[in-house]
């Protein structure tokens, strides 16, 4: 199979497993999903990482459907090649009811497909998304919209219960009909191992090189966001160094 071209449908991007890499990034409005979309990425992600490299909030954990409703709307804009998915934000997914409303509100303003954290304690909810006709992307390992209780971004899997607690999960949001399952900060072995068992594609952030492919937060990969940049990316320093020479450039040489 080669890489996949015109629209990416969930379908696709199910097919890809053990195929091709799944490339995927994270977009936050119009000009970004086009210029991602330029590069032919199969999957491009409104994340809920915009409360940090975008809206300058300490983490994920007060964004609210409001913020994701705009961005996702600016996305959509794009109408990429890519499948649009948008994350569901912390607290409006505590109920089956809660997740499938507020999936239709994301899929209305454009989202092809959601995203939440979780394995078993979500899957009713992942049920009721997916029963609502809204394709479901599962999102395992460390969930950042737990960090305050987490007490930090800690790589997931190495001890058994940890290990033990990702295979259930990953088999609960498989059989709940998840179409692919992020796994991030989970430890490389484990990753492998889920990879290999799943029959859904899994897609790695800072969880090795085994999974059936990788996502990075755009900006981290620009090295352009704000305040952070994670061990497991390697920036490319030489975007934002050019974006500040434009500008500096520009002012230099300002006539009008
Ligand atoms: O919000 C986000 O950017 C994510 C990552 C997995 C890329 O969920």
């Amino acid at each position: 199979m080669t890489e996949p071209t015109g629209k990416i449908t969930v379908e696709a991007i199910r097919a890809m497993k053990g195929q091709v890499p799944v490339a995927a990034l994270t977009v936050y409005d119009y000009a970004m999903a086009k210029l991602v979309d330029r590069c032919c990425v199969p999957l491009m992600l409104v994340g809920d990482s915009l409360g940090m490299v975008v809206l300058g909030l300490p983490d994920t954990t007060e964004v609210t459907m409001g913020d994701m409703l705009h961005h996702t709307r600016a996305a959509a804009r794009a109408e990429p090649q890519a499948l649009l998915v948008a994350d569901l934000p912390a607290d409006s997914y505590g109920t089956p009811d809660s997740a499938a409303a507020n999936a239709r509100r994301l899929a209305d303003v454009g989202a092809e497909a959601v995203k939440a954290e979780g394995g078993l304690v979500i899957s009713e909810q992942v049920r009721a998304i997916v029963g609502a006709g809204i394709p479901f992307l599962g999102h395992l390992g460390m969930l950042p919209q737990q960090v305050k209780r987490e007490g930090g971004y800690k790589i997931k899997g190495r001890q058994a219960d940890e290990a033990t607690a990702l295979r259930n999960d990953a088999n609960a949001l498989v059989d709940a009909g998840a179409f692919a399952i992020v796994l991030e900060l989970v430890e490389p072995a484990v990753a492998a191992e889920l990879t290999a068992a799943l029959p859904v594609p899994t897609i790695g952030i800072g969880s090795g090189p085994d999974c059936d492919g990788q996502i990075l937060v755009t900006t981290d990969l620009w090295a352009t966001s704000p305040d952070y940049i994670p061990k497991h990316v390697q920036p490319n320093e030489a975007v934002r160094g050019e974006m500040e020479k434009a500008i500096t450039d520009w002012k230099n040489g300002m006539s009008n």
